[in-house]
């Protein structure tokens, strides 16, 4: 892959989701195969990546204020290289404008280019000149061979698929995510099994929408059967999957939860709305009732399961009422934690164009309304696990208190418990004794 370079150094600033988070390691891996070295700051670095999120606009404004950041930066160090890529970039319209606004940028690349990084790095020096990639590559393509450096040898993601379907009326993913394509599962297998083998003992599955992994595949695997094959790998402790679609998720997947001893009893579980108006204008393709029906289904075949979820206040047309049935849908599934965003207007999205954007002092009043409700429960569902004891993998040791560890329980909560840095990587059982709202206390059992 390209000549070696002696003594590079690189750094990687990533937003968004976990499948940038991802990619990040993609990239890392590309970069370390070429010979050069992370590090933290950006003044050590001669190459600094961003990697880039645009669901909200906040994220955006975001990588545009640390963008203004380095003009001084090169203006100091000509040879320094900078790179753009990440969802941002898949916007054609906003890889131009970086390319104009901020002509110190040396490569914009798309999300499915980071195999061609060296490429890139190469024809920058070269010409001197912005390279920019973001052309969408054949329907279908998954570029496997891209070597990955992930950062801790605990958890680890590995990606079940790319892209999204969707076209939830407010969403920009699948525009620059594009179409919806799952990996083959004999590649996920290998690569969890090789995970097993170096010591990892968690992995999440991602996708935007894991429920339709395998759709239009030959093989007929479909998500619920990919995670019993995950659970027969040898090494892994403790699997994890995100996200759920409500509208895709079957018994069959259920059933493969409640069986799979390595799958946690947790689930992400976005519900967006609670007013079935509005789902219909997200383009969501359930109701309420549905949502709320689902919900009793999993927990009557999994009882002890945390259901976490995303919200979004303030959709075009939201009236009181409508507000009000999501804070109806909190209240009744009583969700263990619950992600909640302001509605963002995003450019070339349906909902962009449709009646009754809300004012941002309405969105914020009724965001600490949602924010009161889902915090009250979560503190209230913390609160009956005092003096049980819950299984733990432990992290690390606190950063803030020596001595003290960190892990989470299959129910991914986050635990903290004094004992010693050797029982980072292996599972504890801690009995819970201080419940809070954003993490438990406990003490660990003794063996
Ligand atoms: N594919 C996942 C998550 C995608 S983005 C899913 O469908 O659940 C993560 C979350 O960002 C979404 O669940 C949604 O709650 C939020 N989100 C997406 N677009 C948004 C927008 N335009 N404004 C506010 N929140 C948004
Ligand atoms: Fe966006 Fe909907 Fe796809 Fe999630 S499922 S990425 S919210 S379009
Ligand atoms: Fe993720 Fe943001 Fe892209 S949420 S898929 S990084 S737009």
């Amino acid at each position: 892959m390209g000549e070696i370079i002696k003594n590079k150094k690189y750094m990687i600033k990533t937003w968004g989701c976990q499948m940038n988070v991802h990619d990040s390691e993609k990239i890392a891996g590309v970069l370390s195969s070429l010979g050069y070295q992370a590090v933290d700051s950006e003044k050590q670095a001669d190459l600094i990546i961003f990697n880039t999120c645009c669901v909200r606009e906040h994220a955006e404004l975001k990588v545009y204020g640390n963008l203004g950041r380095l003009k001084k930066l090169k203006e100091q160090r000509k040879d320094l290289m900078i790179a753009v890529c990440g969802c941002m970039t898949q916007q054609e319209e906003v890889a131009r404008h970086i390319a104009r606004r901020y002509p110190f940028v040396d490569i914009v690349f798309g999300t499915d280019k980071i195999h061609k990084l060296a490429g890139f790095i190469a024809n920058a020096k070269l010409t001197g000149s912005t390279i920019i990639d973001i052309e969408e590559d054949e329907e279908g393509s998954i570029i496997e061979d891209v070597p990955v450096e992930r950062e801790e040898g605990i958890k680890a993601w590995v990606a079940v698929m790319h892209g999204c379907n969707n076209y939830c009326s407010y969403c920009i993913v699948p525009y620059v995510r594009g179409r919806e394509r799952s990996r083959k599962k004999e590649y996920i297998l290998e690569e969890v099994k090789r995970l097993g083998q170096s010591g990892y003992k968690e992995v999440t599955l991602l996708g935007q929408n894991v429920n339709s992994y395998g759709k239009g595949s030959s093989d007929r695997v479909d998500f619920a059967a990919l995670l019993r094959k995950v659970n027969g790998v040898d090494g892994i402790e403790r699997i994890r999957f995100m996200t759920s679609h409500p509208k895709d998720l079957s018994d069959e997947l259920i059933y493969a939860i409640r069986d799979c001893d390595k799958v946690c009893e947790h689930i992400h579980l976005p519900f967006q709305a609670g007013s079935n108006s509005i789902l219909h204008r997200m383009n969501r393709k359930y109701t309420k009732e549905q949502y709320l029906e689902l919900t009793d289904r999993i927990r009557e075949e999994i009882p002890d399961i945390s259901i976490t979820t995303d919200i979004i206040v303030g959709f075009p047309g939201e009236s009181e009422e409508d507000f009000l049935h999501t804070l109806d849908v909190v209240e009744r599934v009583r969700f263990d934690s619950a992600f909640t965003f302001l509605y963002s207007k995003r450019s070339g999205t349906p909902a962009e164009r449709m009646e009754g954007h809300i004012s941002d002092s309405v969105k914020h009043e009724r965001l600490k309304r949602l924010l009161y409700l889902t915090e009250r429960i979560t503190a209230e569902n913390n609160s009956t696990l005092r003096g049980e004891v819950l299984e733990v993998l432990v992290e690390g040791v606190s950063k803030t208190h020596s001595g003290r560890l960190t892990g989470r329980t299959r129910t991914n909560k986050i635990v903290h418990f004094e004992g010693h840095d050797s029982l980072t990587g292996k599972l504890v059982n801690v009995r819970i004794t201080d419940p809070q709202s954003w993490s438990l206390f406990g003490e660990a059992l003794n063996e």
